[in-house]
């Protein structure tokens, strides 16, 4: 199991280029299988999460073809249709492949996904979204069973006690494409992966309008066709070089950025003193020294995402004053309170809120990564620390940031990456 060493302390400068987004591309990967002929996927991020997806992929018949960052998915064999519990259980966005199996051949068998790091995550709302569609659902097993002959189009109510959802609201997209007859999605989610997602899924023929709104109509067809594209930047990443600029009062340049896809986050760095602002095709950050305490509450898009309230958690530990952080999407995602409060952070946790005292500074320790984003924070807080911090498990920070000790130490952080 790899740990990053990480000898906090060093000013970030230079440029930093973006990746594809991760979230954008599992749905997509998984839509592939949707098409006729092959589909080939520019920029796609060299991730656990995207070569656990092709595993997946290539166990439902899916032949995986790589050059560099440019993936060729093509359907060779249709007659699989089982994700198994070990694939889903490493991967929970595995369950995005049981529309498109659905919709393209009649049936699914996919392990009902469990709980993780970050909390329950209940699938109903895809469930729902199917039955919907016509699809018939058992659980066997420990299996989500659906079986259908061609979905019919209908109306489809997408919200949940925490919003909607965004995997389930891809879910849906991707399996009313081929229904008959029109689908309207009401209480869609409204991030700009599922944008992405439309896009391709349009490229190849289908009719979907509306997506990155609550409301997205889906006119079905009778086929797709694959074709290319190419997925857009991953804003999480971007929001997490926001944020080590800031924390080591550095001044990164951010290739390849979408800002209007950030405008939530560009808005609570701003109050915390960062500057940000656009840039030659990107955006420059640099921070002042001293950091305004904020409040921030994690929503569905277009609000604060819940994939950045850890590293922006990391990054007022050192604002002046207190900072209130409320999480609104996952309340129960605060693992990385206690591994923070190791290296000499302020944090009281009430229910979903965390209040952060900021602090002078804080001190290089040993920290156990917990799950993705938590990891993440861990790294921001071992940048700007004093001393050495060693990040655990960085397993976890491989299934969603593309090189990201290579990316941080050509900025000039002093990290290494030890295999034991
Ligand atoms: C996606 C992202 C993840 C991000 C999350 C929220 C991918 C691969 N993952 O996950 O990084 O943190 O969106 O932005 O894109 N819920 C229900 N019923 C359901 C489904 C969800 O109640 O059927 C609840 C969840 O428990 C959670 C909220 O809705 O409280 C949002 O979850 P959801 O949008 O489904 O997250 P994912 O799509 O799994």
């Amino acid at each position: 199991m790899d740990t990053l060493v990480i000898n906090g302390g060093q000013r970030l400068r230079g440029t930093v280029r973006i990746s594809g987004s991760k979230n954008a591309c599992l749905p997509i990967m998984a839509a592939a299988m949707l098409a006729e002929g092959p589909s080939t996927l520019h920029r796609v991020p060299a991730l656990a999460d995207i070569k656990a997806m092709a595993g997946l992929l290539g166990e439902l018949g899916l032949r995986s073809d790589w050059q560099d960052d440019t993936l060729t998915l093509t359907v060779e064999d249709e007659t699989p249709s089982h994700a198994r519990y070990d694939l889903v259980r490493k991967m929970r966005a595995s369950i995005s492949v049981l529309g498109p199996l659905l919709a393209k051949r009649g049936r699914a068998r996919v392990a009902m996904p469990g709980g993780c790091a970050i909390g329950a995550r209940p699938i109903d709302l895809h469930l729902r979204g199917l039955e919907a569609l016509g699809a018939q659902i058992e659980l066997e097993s420990g299996d989500i069973v659906a079986t259908a002959g061609r979905l019919r189009g209908a109306e489809v109510y997408l919200g949940g006690p925490f919003g909607s959802s965004v995997l389930g609201t891809a879910n849906i997209m991707s399996a009313a494409t081929l229904a008959e007859g029109t689908t309207v999605i009401e209480c869609a989610a409204c991030e700009p992966e599922l944008t992405d997602l439309a896009d391709y899924l349009n490229a190849m023929g289908a009719r979907v309008t509306g997506a990155g709104t609550p409301h997205v109509v889906i006119e079905g067809v009778e086929h797709l066709t694959g074709c290319e594209h190419t997925v857009i930047p991953d804003r999480i990443e971007a929001g997490t070089f926001m944020c080590a600029a800031a924390i080591t009062n550095g001044e990164v340049h951010i290739d390849r950025v979408r800002l209007d896809h950030m405008m939530a986050v560009v808005d609570r760095l701003r109050a915390v003193g960062v500057i940000v602002e656009k840039a030659d095709g990107g955006a420059s950050v640099s921070s002042s020294r001293r950091l305004h305490a904020v409040e921030t509450t994690t929503q569905p898009y277009p609000g604060f995402p819940t994939d950045l309230q850890a590293q922006l958690m990391a990054l007022v530990c050192l604002a002046d004053g207190n900072s209130v952080i409320t999480e609104k999407v996952f309340p129960d995602r605060f693992m990385h309170v206690a591994e923070l409060a190791r290296m000499g952070a302020q944090i009281h946790k009430e229910g979903p809120t965390a209040i952060v005292t900021g602090c002078r500074r804080l001190v290089g320790a040993p920290v156990m990564a917990s799950d993705l984003r938590a990891s993440a924070a861990l790294v921001l807080a071992g940048l700007a620390a004093g001393g050495q911090t060693i990040v655990n498990r960085v397993y976890h920070l491989d299934r969603g940031y593309e090189r990201i000790e290579e990316k941080l130490v050509a900025l000039g952080a002093e990290i290494t990456r030890v295999s034991t």
